[in-house]
């Protein structure tokens, strides 16, 4: 095992050229067509076989000395609709797309997991899969076509990683069990009648009811949900009108809900359908809701976990491998989790003398590039102990 640790720590510098290039070329949610074509061929390059599950996005196989089990490593390929704001030599290329999750840097490690497992593979036995996949940012996330074009087919365990720039570089951090949530998104329109400012009493207000209806909202968390149950409901947007001196005739709310426990995601998505119905019927208004499942809560499986968190406390020591809080965030890797063993470790990167401190999919959003080989490493070993 040492020697192939080793191995990662001579291509440390092509990991960072790759992420810098995947960087400065970032491309949207199922647009990963350049993307896919730089990973497909540093993959040939290596001698791994690739399929092409879906129109972006790639697979890497690698086979070792003889028969055993098969391990998926996981990253996420696609960039995000931001316009980048850090002042750096492999900046975005591109006007308003930006790596601004670190899914850049995802790629790469697993591109340097993927030459270094293949360089050693007559060293293991089994089979390790390698999942480009593209649109994890596009709820609910291209691990779903992926899963529907068989990528999972014989495999024994799955393992994915995140950076994380509010974790240190230097750390990482991993839980058993929940550890990212439900996430969903709703949309409801309200149908009223549009009038004049001035004569209210001859229309029907919408702006009157979406007010009353986020306020109504807010009671599903407070008075509906078991208050030792996480949960979220957030209006994000509200859309209508034109101008002062006018009623209109529509409104529209724009929200997520989050939680962890299959159960509240049902009373969630069945609370909002019924208070809204109702608090329009009793304005004279109706609505439309329209509730879209996102990603499902990630929920990491025991055994998958303690050998990450194994092979992270053997790559950056112990005392360096944290216990993650479960967030309401969310991640498709979730939708692979849900199928076979897996778990999912977060790595940081985070350095705020460098200026790696800001948030994910924040236009300055950066990450200190010593945590790539490390990232390497967590993976490489973990790919080998599952197997
Ligand atoms: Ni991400």
């Amino acid at each position: 095992m040492s020697a192939i640790l080793d191995a990662v720590q001579e291509i440390a510098g092509d990991v960072r050229a790759w992420r810098r290039h995947l960087h400065s070329h970032p491309e949207l949610s199922y647009q990963e067509h350049e993307t896919t074509a730089f990973v497909e061929a540093r993959l040939r390059e290596f001698g791994i076989e690739t399929q092409r599950p879906t129109p972006t996005g790639v697979v890497g196989i690698i086979d070792g000395a003889g028969p055993g089990r098969t391990v998926a490593l996981r990253a996420d390929i696609d960039a995000l609709p931001i316009q980048e704001e850090n002042d750096v030599p492999y900046r975005s290329t591109r006007d308003g797309v930006m790596h601004a999750c670190g899914h850049d840097a995802h790629t790469a490690m697993l591109l340097g997991a993927a030459r270094v497992l293949a360089q050693h593979r007559s060293r293991w036995r089994g089979r390790i899969k390698l999942l480009f996949q593209p649109a994890e940012e596009l709820p609910p996330g291209g691990a779903v076509q992926f899963i529907e074009a068989g990528v999972l087919d014989g495999v024994d365990a799955i393992a994915g990683l995140h950076v994380m720039s509010n974790v240190p570089v230097g750390k990482a951090a991993i839980r058993p069990g929940t550890v990212m949530a439900h996430a969903d998104k709703f949309t409801i329109e309200i149908e009223g009648k549009g009038g004049h400012g001035a004569a209210p009493h001859q229309a029907c207000d919408p702006v009157v009811v979406a007010s009353q209806l986020v306020l109504n909202l807010q009671t599903i968390v407070s008075r509906r949900v078991n208050p030792v149950q996480p949960a979220v409901v957030t209006v994000g947007a509200i859309e209508s009108g034109t101008t002062f001196n006018v009623i209109p005739g529509w409104a529209r709310l724009l929200g997520t809900t989050r939680c962890f426990d299959d159960q509240v995601r049902e009373l969630l998505r069945r609370e909002l359908e019924r208070i809204a119905q109702h608090t329009c019927a009793m304005a004279g208004a109706t609505c439309r809701v329209e509730y879209e499942y996102g990603y499902p809560a990630l929920v990491n499986d025991p055994g998958v976990a303690q050998v990450l968190r194994d092979a992270a406390a053997a790559v950056l020591g112990p005392e360096n491998v944290l216990d993650q809080e479960p967030i309401l965030g969310g991640e498709d890797f979730a939708h692979y989790t849900r199928r076979v063993p897996g778990a999912f470790l977060f790595l940081g990167v985070g350095n705020e003398e460098i200026g790696a401190a800001y948030p994910h999919h924040h236009p300055r959003f950066n990450l200190d590039e010593s945590a790539l080989a490390s990232g390497v490493k967590i993976l490489v070993k973990t790919a080998l102990d599952l197997l």
